[in-house]
C-alpha cells in the first residue's frame, strides 16, 4: 500500500484505501467514484455508486420482498429499534408486516457455512415510525452483510467498505468506530443492575459526563471503575485541531492517539481483546489517508449489547444532521434466529439522510462561496450585523459555515426566561455579539469577527434546531430534553434555569389507586414514562400552558409540570406531591457538528466551563 499525500481519497484508487489484509476488489474495475455519474444526485447517486462498489468486492445482490409475517417480529422485538410495526391482514387472513428491518430477514434465510460465508448487499426500503410525528416513514437503505466465520480480516474488510462508502458520498466524512468489549469489560465483575448499565451506556452515547458522574455516585460504583467510565465519552473527541486546519494533508493520527488513551483504561482480558481488534484495524490502515477520517468514539456505540458484540461503527458526512451509516458485528441476532457457530458483521447506509443532506439550502450558497457573503454582510458597514432583513439569511449563515475558510458556529438561544442568562454566559465566555437584544424582533445575530451567530428560537424548539443541524450548539432545558429525547450530545449542565419536574394536585386531593388518573401536562412523554414505571394507568390531557387551571376546573386530577419558585402553585392552591426529576439549562450540540467542528465546540465548552467555575 502506497503512502499518499493526497487527502481526497474519494478520488484515489482502491489500493490506497484498502487495509493491508482487507478484501481485494474485482480488478476489472478501478473502483473509482468518478465524475461521469455527476448527473445522478443525492440518494440515487449514492445507491448507484455503492452498488457498484459492493459488487467489485464480491458482494452479491440480495433481493427480497417488502413483507414478512408479523409473527416473525413478535419474539424478536428487542432486536428492532422500535416496537411499532406497520401491519396489514393478507387475503388469507394472516397478519403481515412491512419490513421494519432488513438484516433480520437476511439472517432468517441465510445459507452461510463456515467454509462458505455469504457476502451480500441489498438496496431496499424499511418502514419505521417517524421520530416526533404520528406516521410511518419509508426509509431507503443500501447495505452489506457478511455472514460466516468472522475474523479480524473480515472486520477490516467491512470497515474499509464503510470508509469507501462514505468517501463515495462526500469527501468530508468521519467514521466512528468502537467496540462493545471495552464497556462490557469495565462492567465485568460489577454487580450493577442491568438498568444502571443501560443508563451508563445512554450517558456515554450523549457525551453526558455530568449526569454519568451523578449516576455512578448514586450507585456507589467503584471509584477506579467510575474514573475509567467517565473517560470513555471524551475519548477521541477532545483532540486539538491539526496544525494547518482540518484540511491539512498530514493530519495527526487521532485514531491512534485515542487508542493509546483507551489502552490506559484496560484492566481485563475482554478489554485487551477488544482493543487488540481495534489495534489490528489501526495497523492495517497505517499510512493510509483514510486514517484521518477514522475516530475511536465510544459514543457511537448503540449501548444495546444484546444486539452488537464486537466492532460497532457510525458514519457521518459533512452537511448531514445525523449519521448516514450505521452497523457492526451482530452475532447475538444469529444465535437468536438459530444460526449456530457463525458470526456476522455489516452496515447500512441511510439513503434518505444522504438525499436530505444533498438537498439542503446549503449547496447553492456553498458554491457561491463565503466571499460573496462577506461582501453582503460587510457592505452594511459594521462588523456585527443583524441579517434578518437580508435576502436569504439561511443561505448566508450556511455559506459562512461551510465556505472557504469559514466555520461559523451557530448557536440556538431560547427566547424568554433562559435566553438572557444564556446570552450573558456566552458573552462573558468571549462569544458576545454587539447589537444583541433580547427585546428585539430580530431572529438572527451575527458576529463575523468571532465567527458565531445566534438564532433566537422558542425554548421548546432549541433541541429541534440542534438535532436537525440548523444550529451547531444550543441551550435547552433538561425538562424539554427529557420530553423530546432528541438525538444530540448533552455537553454541560449550565447550572442556571434550575427547576424540577413534579406532580402537583389541589390541596386536600386524595388519590384513588383504583381509578384511571387524569394528568394534565405539557410533558406527555415524561408523565407517561413516570407512571408506567409505577404501573399506574393514566389518561393524559395535553395542554400548552396555564396547566394549573386543569385541576381547578376539574378536567384533571393532577398536573405534571415544572416548578421553579413555586409561586404559581401557591397562588392556585396546588401542592407538589411527587418529584420526577430536577432540571436546568444544558449546553447541547448537534452530533454531526461535533464531528466536523470539534475544535471550535471544544474550545467553547472549555471557555464556558471556566466561566462557570469562576462563578462558583
Ligand atoms: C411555567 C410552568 C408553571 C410555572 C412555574 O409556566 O408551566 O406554570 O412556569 O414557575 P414558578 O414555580 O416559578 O411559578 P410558564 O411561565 O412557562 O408559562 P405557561 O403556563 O404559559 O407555560
Amino acid at each position: 500500500m502506497d503512502r499518499q499525500s493526497d487527502c481526497k481519497f474519494s478520488n484515489q484508487s482502491d489500493s490506497q484505501i484498502d487495509g493491508r489484509s482487507g478484501s481485494q476488489p474485482d480488478n476489472r474495475s478501478n473502483g473509482r467514484f468518478d465524475s461521469q455519474f455527476d448527473f445522478l444526485q443525492g440518494g440515487e447517486r449514492a445507491a448507484f455508486l455503492l452498488r457498484r462498489l459492493y459488487e467489485q468486492y464480491g458482494y452479491k445482490k440480495y433481493r427480497m420482498g417488502k413483507f414478512e409475517e408479523y409473527d416473525f417480529y413478535t419474539n424478536h422485538k428487542d432486536f428492532l429499534s422500535s416496537g411499532q410495526i406497520l401491519t396489514f391482514t393478507d387475503l388469507d387472513g394472516k397478519l403481515m408486516a412491512l419490513k421494519p428491518d432488513v438484516t433480520m430477514s437476511i439472517v432468517k434465510r441465510t445459507r452461510a457455512t463456515e467454509e462458505q460465508p455469504e457476502r451480500l448487499y441489498y438496496n431496499e426500503s424499511i418502514y419505521r415510525p417517524a421520530k416526533g410525528a404520528l406516521e410511518y416513514r419509508e426509509i431507503p437503505q443500501i447495505g452489506v452483510e457478511y455472514i460466516g466465520a468472522v475474523t479480524a480480516e473480515t472486520g477490516l474488510e467491512i470497515v474499509v467498505l464503510a470508509l469507501k462508502s462514505l468517501a463515495g458520498i462526500n469527501e468530508n466524512f468521519i467514521l466512528d468506530v468502537s467496540h462493545d468489549g471495552v464497556l462490557a469489560g469495565l462492567f465485568e465483575g460489577s454487580d450493577a443492575p442491568v438498568g444502571v448499565k443501560r443508563e451508563v451506556s445512554g450517558y456515554i452515547e450523549q457525551k453526558n459526563i455530568h449526569e454519568l458522574s451523578m449516576l455512578l455516585n448514586k450507585y456507589n460504583v467503584d471509584e477506579d471503575i467510575a474514573e475509567r467510565l467517565l473517560k470513555l465519552p471524551a475519548l477521541g473527541g477532545m483532540s486539538p485541531p491539526p496544525p494547518g486546519g482540518r484540511d491539512a494533508c498530514h493530519a495527526p493520527d487521532i485514531f491512534g492517539q485515542s487508542l493509546l488513551e483507551a489502552g490506559a483504561l484496560a484492566l481485563n482480558e475482554s478489554m485487551y481483546a477488544a482493543l487488540s481488534e481495534l489495534h489490528t484495524l489501526h495497523t492495517a490502515l497505517a499510512g493510509n489517508p483514510a486514517l484521518k477520517s477514522l475516530r475511536l468514539d465510544f459514543s457511537s456505540f448503540a449501548g444495546d449489547s444484546s444486539y452488537y458484540n464486537g466492532l460497532v461503527m457510525k458514519g457521518y458526512i459533512e452537511g448531514s444532521p445525523g449519521a448516514v451509516l450505521s452497523g457492526g458485528r451482530y452475532d447475538p441476532l444469529l444465535r437468536r434466529l438459530g444460526v449456530k457457530g457463525l458470526g456476522a458483521i455489516g452496515f447500512a447506509v441511510y439513503l434518505d439522510e444522504v438525499e436530505a443532506s444533498a438537498k439542503t439550502a446549503v449547496q447553492p450558497a456553498l458554491k457561491r462561496g463565503a466571499e460573496t457573503v462577506a461582501r453582503s454582510v460587510l457592505k452594511r458597514g459594521s462588523e456585527t450585523e443583524n441579517i434578518t432583513g437580508a435576502d436569504s439569511p439561511g443561505e448566508i449563515i450556511h455559506a459562512e459555515t461551510g465556505g472557504a475558510g469559514g466555520k461559523m458556529l451557530r448557536i440556538a438561544l431560547p427566547k424568554g426566561r433562559m435566553g438572557d442568562k444564556a446570552y450573558k454566559m456566552f458573552e462573558t465566555s468571549g462569544y458576545g455579539c454587539e447589537g444583541y437584544s433580547e427585546d428585539s424582533r430580530k431572529l438572527v445575530f451575527v458576529n463575523r469577527a468571532s465567527m458565531i451567530s445566534f438564532l433566537m428560537v422558542k425554548p421548546q424548539d432549541v433541541a429541534v434546531y440542534v438535532e436537525r443541524g440548523a444550529a451547531d450548539v444550543g441551550v435547552a432545558g433538561k425538562d424539554i430534553l427529557l420530553e423530546t429525547a432528541p438525538d444530540i450530545y448533552e455537553l454541560l449542565d449550565l447550572a442556571f434555569g434550575k427547576c424540577r419536574l413534579a406532580v402537583a394536585a389541589p390541596g386536600g386531593y386524595e388519590d384513588d389507586p383504583g381509578s384511571v388518573l387524569r394528568v394534565a401536562t405539557k410533558y406527555p412523554n415524561v408523565a407517561r414514562s413516570y407512571y408506567t414505571k409505577q404501573n399506574r394507568e393514566i389518561e393524559i390531557i395535553k395542554l400548552n400552558g396555564s396547566i394549573e387551571l386543569a385541576p381547578i376546573l376539574g378536567i384533571s386530577d393532577v398536573i405534571v409540570d415544572i416548578v421553579e419558585t413555586g409561586s404559581t402553585l401557591r397562588e392556585n392552591n396546588l401542592f407538589v406531591r411527587e418529584e420526577i426529576a430536577p432540571s436546568s439549562a444544558r449546553l447541547i450540540a448537534n452530533i454531526n457538528s461535533y464531528k466536523f467542528m470539534q475544535p471550535e465546540i471544544i474550545e467553547m465548552l472549555e471557555k464556558i466551563k471556566t466561566h462557570i467555575s469562576r462563578l462558583n
